[in-house]
């Protein structure tokens, strides 16, 4: 994949942040959600690409914009033809509510080498490289940590589980607990909760429990950039849904998704900072109707890891 085409993705990010955090902290999620996607939407129009979206803001009824299936980019001869999995805004309770680790993100593959996940709910677990290849779901919870524990060199005491606060996942704290580990509880974001354990100054160690689908892949192309481990298997709540993800293409939907299996060959992930999270800083307002984002752009194909710090003008660009 063209690595030119990496800061052109950034400045989609950067502008679907933007756009974005305005609404931060205004309690109103469907503005916020909204502002990111027409940002972004109008972004991709600039790039030289081929794009189809694979995971996106949902089926082609019920999204307007940037919806599976949709084309995006110029096009034309020449263009590279690629399939992009995208959150405009993840976390939009978080940025509704001026939470923790709300981003706007994008992944990049050649065609085809993205799982298309059906817009379910996935289990997950997810941790950083030096446990890559040892940790997965068909191992108890406690024995994931104690994987961890060791392949850290930490005491498991020492070991910090990331998981989703909800009601479902009652159990699983409970025997995280028991084992000994420390949990930090989010409300919402697994993306960059997921990611997390690929640094070491984030604090977590390992993501477990059941989140959205669409996020499990778009996680999974981040982990795979910063050589980190992920899997993934999807939980359907009714016929429905199972049905749904047959016709999408997968053929065995109670399998257990390795990251190759979500993420196929060369992958790039690039996201910008909403709110202050794990990964990112968010959005700064600066003095002269300027402001700040802090995003991250990675490639898997060579690993490298760019954090770009930009300040916009919006008195020239953007105008928001
Ligand atoms: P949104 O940005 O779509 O609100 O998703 C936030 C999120 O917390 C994801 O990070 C997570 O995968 C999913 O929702 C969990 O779903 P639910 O809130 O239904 O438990």
């Amino acid at each position: 994949m063209d690595r030119n085409l990496a800061l052109e993705f950034v400045r989609i990010t950067e502008a679907a942040a933007l756009a974005c955090a305005k609404h931060m902290g205004r309690g109103d999620e469907k503005a916020a959600d909204q502002a990111a996607v027409d940002a972004m939407r109008k972004a991709f129009d600039s790039v030289f690409i081929d794009g189809t979206v694979v995971i996106g803001e949902g089926e082609r009824d019920e999204a307007p914009m940037l919806y599976i299936g949709e084309k995006v980019g110029q096009r034309g001869p020449g263009a590279p033809s690629i399939d992009i999995a995208l959150d405009p805004l993840e976390g939009t309770t978080i940025c509704a509510s001026g939470g923790v680790g709300a981003i706007a993100v994008i992944a990049v593959a050649e065609k085809g080498n993205f799982l298309h996940a059906p817009d379910t709910y996935m289990k997950k677990i997810a941790c950083g490289p030096r446990a890559k290849g040892l940790i997965g779901l068909d191992k108890a919870p406690e024995e994931n940590i104690r994987i961890v524990a060791e392949a850290l060199g930490k005491k498991i005491s020492d070991v910090t589980v990331v998981i989703l606060e909800r009601p479902r996942h009652e159990e699983l704290i409970a025997r995280v607990r028991k084992s000994g580990a420390r949990i930090r509880l989010i409300g919402d974001g697994d993306v960059s909760a997921g990611i997390a354990p690929c640094w070491d100054e984030s604090g977590i160690d390992l993501l477990m429990g059941t989140g959205g689908a669409p996020e499990g892949v778009i996680a999974a192309a981040g982990l795979k950039c910063l050589g980190g481990d992920f899997e993934g298997q999807l939980q359907f709540r009714n016929a429905g849904e199972r049905e749904r993800a047959l016709k999408m293409g997968i053929k065995n939907p109670d399998q257990i998704f390795k990251l190759d299996d979500l993420a196929k060959g060369s992958v790039m992930f690039c996201a910008t900072g909403v709110t202050d999270g794990p990964l990112l800083k968010g959005v700064r307002s600066l003095p002269g109707n300027r402001g700040a984002t802090h995003s991250i752009v990675m490639r898997s194909h060579t690993g490298t890891v760019r954090r770009i710090e930009a300040e916009h003008n919006f008195n020239i660009k953007y105008q928001v």
